[in-house]
């Protein structure tokens, strides 16, 4: 094309476009005014004492009568950011972020996050339904029709788990976690709790669990020996370290689970020195995901620059919100790191469905963790999406799909539910 005949055309689009009054209303048409009245906050049954593990719906309401739903927070800094944002627009999301992270002296830390994931959670519903398109259009549209989720298959010993990954296979699953028990180690984390739903907080103080890294070094990779000669390659496997590994002692577990070809292995050791991946990134080629306690872009900033990690678990609630896992999510895509959102019974069907509406848009999205919920809890949250082979699908009602049904919710009073604490054999404190 000569650039005559381009500039031509592109005049004539471009007068086309200011020629067109209905065009021009529709441009010019006044986005309806609205403030943020109130916000409301409701400590489920099913809420822990720890503001990473949530459940805490928060409810925000308009004076144009539209309410928005989020989760996350603790009563404290839910009052705060609510102190902060009533009166003010609902759609203007990124301004009232940053007005809950910077508006007091101290920028926003670990709890405080929270609840300004629960807030923000609740304005982009509000605006996604004032504008009566499913969340995920707000993103930018849809990457993809399905999510990859993974489920959590666990046994007390190996042939336990093996049979539980078979379970998963059986139900249509693409992908699994797979943890065991170990022999020699009382009450490891997590494991044999039933099937589809169990839930790892279980008492109202938290129980011990049992840690021994050179027993689970010896074990864990028999696990996955086990799993491929029994199933083959073609489902993809995945391993929590839980944090309990040192850099040195996760990269030896790292290398030896390389014949496997796990999807990843998550938590393998503590990230609050990001350097620390080096260590292990230097000694294995096995895929590392971590970040499902990260708070702010900062907690990942060096795992990602410098290429440590390959999966960023960051939660839409503990990470502020869409609104910030965004900028994570877009600094992760610069350097081919992709998401892989925590996604545990912790978290209600209100983070799950802000979740999936996330992963519809994100472009470098890995996996989803789905645990699956009870029919009590399904019950108390109605919520439009739905589980078909191995993958979670959207539904296009306006906002993230998610409700609280306040009156059979109020039927189930708050109990306290803690996680348990792991020892090793002298009591030693270890990483939970
Ligand atoms: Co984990």
């Amino acid at each position: 094309m000569n650039r005559r005949h381009f500039l031509k055309n592109s005049s004539l689009g471009f007068s086309g476009v200011l020629l067109s009054g209905a065009l021009l209303d529709a441009i010019s048409a006044p986005i309806p005014k609205m403030k943020i009245t109130k916000v409301r906050f409701y400590e489920s049954p099913l809420s822990r004492p720890m503001v990473n593990q949530s459940m805490h719906i928060v409810v925000v309401e308009t004076d144009a009568g539209l309410t928005g739903i989020g989760e996350g927070g603790y009563v404290d800094g839910i009052r705060e950011c609510a102190e902060m944002v009533i009166g003010e627009d609902p759609t203007r999301i990124d301004h009232c972020w940053q007005l809950m992270f910077r508006g007091r002296f101290y920028p926003a830390g670990r709890e405080k996050l929270h609840a300004i994931g629960a807030i923000d959670m609740a304005l982009w519903d509000i605006k996604a339904k004032m504008a009566g398109m499913p969340l995920y259009q707000l993103l930018g549209g849809r990457s993809r029709d399905g999510i990859m989720v993974y489920g959590h298959a666990n046994g007390s010993d190996i042939a336990e788990t093996v049979e539980a990954v078979g379970n998963y296979i059986d139900m249509g699953y693409k992908a699994i976690r797979a943890q065991t028990g170990v022999p020699g180690i009382k009450d490891a984390y997590g494991v044999g709790r039933g099937k589809l739903y169990y839930e790892p907080a279980d008492a109202s103080l938290p129980s011990v669990t049992g840690w021994d890294t050179r027993k689970a070094l010896n074990y864990v990779p028999k696990l996955f020996e086990e799993l491929r000669k029994t199933y083959g390659f073609d489902h993809h496997l995945l391993h929590d370290g839980h944090h309990r590994y040192t850099p040195q002692e996760a990269a030896n577990l790292g290398k030896m689970l390389e014949p496997y070809q796990l999807f990843w292995l998550e938590d393998c050791t503590p990230a609050e020195n990001q350097e620390a991946f080096k260590i292990v990134r230097q000694h294995t080629v096995t895929p590392l995901a971590v970040g499902e306690i990260f708070n702010t872009i900062w907690d990942a900033k060096d795992l990602i620059q410098n290429q440590l990690i390959d999966y960023i678990r960051a939660t839409v609630v503990g990470a502020g919100g869409i609104t910030h896992l965004r900028r994570i999510a877009d600094l992760a895509s610069l350097y081919q790191v992709r998401t892989g959102c925590h996604g545990a019974t912790d978290l209600s069907p209100v983070t799950m469905g802000c979740a999936l509406h996330f992963d519809t848009w994100v472009p470098n999205f890995g996996i989803q963790e789905y645990m699956r919920h009870t029919d009590e809890t399904d019950a108390v949250f109605p919520h439009d999406y739905t589980f078909e082979k191995g993958e979670l699908f959207v539904g296009d009602t306006p906002g993230h799909g998610v409700d609280i049904d306040e009156k059979l919710a109020a039927k189930y009073p708050y109990k306290p539910a803690y996680l348990p604490v792991a020892r090793l054999e002298d009591g030693t404190m270890w990483s939970w």
